[in-house]
């Protein structure tokens, strides 16, 4: 997978516990481009590899931004970007990648929950540019935590902006925007926050009349942090280049089980949010774990299984490594 060095330009709060990171590509190259809803894997040390959405202007070549909480449940990356990086420090990060665009629609329905807001708050600007109309609806537990208030306030033309305090009981499932009760045939739903928020959300949504399809969300944590020990009794994994067959016993992810038998396997996040593992299935039935891919994907003809969470269902799998 190729990545980028680049330096921490800037550091600076961006509401109370979030904190906005600034990357400048060393040796003064142009970095890549990108769209709204775009992530890249944040290399904080070798062992520690965190996915960030992009939050800066995409068309600002020079420079990418993140924005990221304080995690008081942290697997390590936020607090190590919140305690221990610092501005001059030099990183690897990977080229964007964006499994969160935004589909052709005539109008969008934005959500965020809490940091949430990164994605979604590129998508605002990208869809205020293109002339097309959006609600965007901000979650934040108090005000004092909204993150990029200035470019919030911004005079938008084709969009609305409205932010939620879920303290005393607010939360999504008592304040459901009455603008999302209706939808209209045309619209899409883009939403990302806490998983428990997305949850209630997509639960609202689908009470009043969202289909599935119109509903596009990105995981910030994983549904399932780990399959440390799987209720299934293994299985085998072939390879199709060279037909090399090896046991995964119920206790060992297909990547751990590739690794150990010095076999290449892009891998990330280790959780099935990123997409890095993503591998072409040949034959054999995948028990799907990932978030990364969609419900339609997961049923595809064409089928990828993420080697780092997910299983089979056959008692082999042959994949196109
Ligand atoms: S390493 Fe991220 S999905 Fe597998």
């Amino acid at each position: 997978m190729e990545k980028i060095t680049v330096i921490v330009k800037s550091m600076s709060l961006q509401g109370d516990g979030n904190i906005e990171v600034v990357f400048k590509a060393k040796d003064k190259v142009t970095l890549p481009s990108w769209e709204a809803g775009a992530h890249i894997d944040v290399y904080l040390t070798p062992m520690l590899i965190r996915q960030y959405s992009l939050v800066g202007s995409p068309s600002d070549e020079q420079h990418y931004t993140i924005c990221v909480k304080r995690d008081k449940s942290s697997r390590g990356g936020s607090q190590f970007i919140h305690d221990t990086l610092r501005v001059g420090h030099e990183l690897t990060i990977s080229l964007p990648r964006n499994h969160f665009q935004l589909a052709p629609s005539d109008e969008y329905c934005l959500v965020a929950g809490g940091i949430g807001i990164t994605p979604i708050l590129t998508m605002a600007e990208y869809l205020e540019q293109s002339q097309k109309k959006f609600k965007l609806f901000y979650y934040v537990k108090t005000i004092e935590q909204v993150a990029f208030s200035e470019r919030l306030k911004r005079d938008f033309q084709y969009g609305t902006i409205e932010i939620i305090e879920t303290v005393q009981g607010k939360g999504i499932r008592n304040t459901f925007p009455n603008a999302l009760k209706q939808p209209q045939k045309e619209s899409q739903m883009y939403l990302c926050g806490p998983q428990a928020f997305m949850d209630v959300c997509i639960e609202k949504s689908i009470q009043h009349g969202w289909s599935n399809e119109k509903i596009f969300f990105e995981a910030f944590a994983p549904v399932k942090t780990n399959i440390a020990v799987s209720s299934d009794d293994g299985f085998q994994v072939r390879l199709s280049s060279t037909r090399e067959v090896f046991d995964v016993p119920n206790d060992k992810t297909i990547a751990t089980v590739l690794i150990e038998n010095n076999i290449n396997v892009p891998i990330s996040c280790e959780i099935g949010m990123c997409g890095a593992c993503l591998t072409q299935v040949v034959c054999g039935e995948v028990d799907h774990q990932d978030t990364v891919q969609s419900d339609e994907e997961k049923q595809a003809d064409e089928q990828y299984i993420a080697l780092c969470c997910s299983r089979a269902k056959s008692a082999v799998l042959e994949i196109n490594l």
